[in-house]
């Protein structure tokens, strides 16, 4: 089968709200391509005004984080209703940054996932290896333990329509790349994992991206491998170079 391709900027904690506004409008032509997914995730305080600068385009704006419960007392979080109110249609959840820095764990990221599911907002679930389990050869268990988690509960039907996003933490903002090899080796596992949760048709449907250093130079061969649908660029995604990677063939 054929999965469209999903190729999707991570803008981390940059730009301001205005700032942010003019590399919309920067980049507005730059990623115009129909035959791909293009979203642009991007700080809370920014989604409503890139909402209104990509109106009429093929960009999404998606936001880069949610918490799990629907209100309430949870000072400085954004609840899901927040997000599809303002038409916010795809979330990262778990992120590498966020397990590190904010203490997420595959329970919060899976009560994420859920959450996310029940508003019918699509979640880009991350997971990915240290270099220290790479180098002790625990890369695949490590992912798949991830994954497995993640998923807990989530529905065949929901689970067709995720995005998983393969972020090898060594590769996060270092300038080094996976390899090819090693991006597709790990996408393929992770895309029989979710055969063995499920079955062979949400194994076939589910796209999983490939994040971590990816460039202009990197992108079209990566993109090319069997089991990597595509993309999550962090720098990469505040510079014209995004137009590239979104046209990468
Ligand atoms: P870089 O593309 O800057 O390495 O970041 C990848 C990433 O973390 C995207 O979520």
């Amino acid at each position: 089968m054929s999965r469209r391709k999903i190729i999707a900027g991570n803008w981390k904690m940059n730009k301001t709200p205005s700032e942010a506004v003019a590399l919309v409008n920067e980049l507005k032509p730059l990623v115009a391509n129909d035959e791909v997914d293009v979203v642009f995730c991007v700080p809370a305080i920014s989604i409503i005004p890139c909402m209104e600068a990509a109106k009429g385009t093929n960009i999404k704006i998606g936001a880069e984080n949610m918490y799990f419960e629907e209100s309430g007392a949870f000072t400085g979080e954004i609840a899901p209703n927040m997000l599809t109110d303002v038409g916010v249609k795809y979330v990262v959840i778990g992120h590498s940054e966020r397990r590190e820095y904010f203490a997420e764990t595959n329970i919060t990221v899976n009560k994420k996932v859920k959450k996310a599911f029940e508003h019918s907002i699509t979640p880009i679930v991350c997971c990915g290896e240290s270099l220290e389990q790479r180098e002790q050869g625990v890369t695949i268990d490590f992912i798949r333990q991830q994954i497995k988690i993640a998923f807990l509960d989530v529905t065949a039907d929901q689970a067709k329509t995720a995005v998983i996003a393969y972020e090898p933490i060594w590769a996060i903002g270092t300038g080094k790349v996976a390899t090819t090899e090693q991006a597709q080796e790990v996408c393929a596992a992770i895309r029989v994992c979710i055969g063995e949760i499920y079955d062979e048709a949400t194994a076939q449907a589910i796209r999983i991206q490939y994040g971590g250093s990816v460039t202009a130079a990197s992108a079209a061969e990566l993109f090319a491998q069997p089991d990597i649908d595509g993309g999550l660029v962090g720098g990469a995604s505040l510079k014209p170079d995004f137009g590239k990677i979104v046209n990468y063939k």
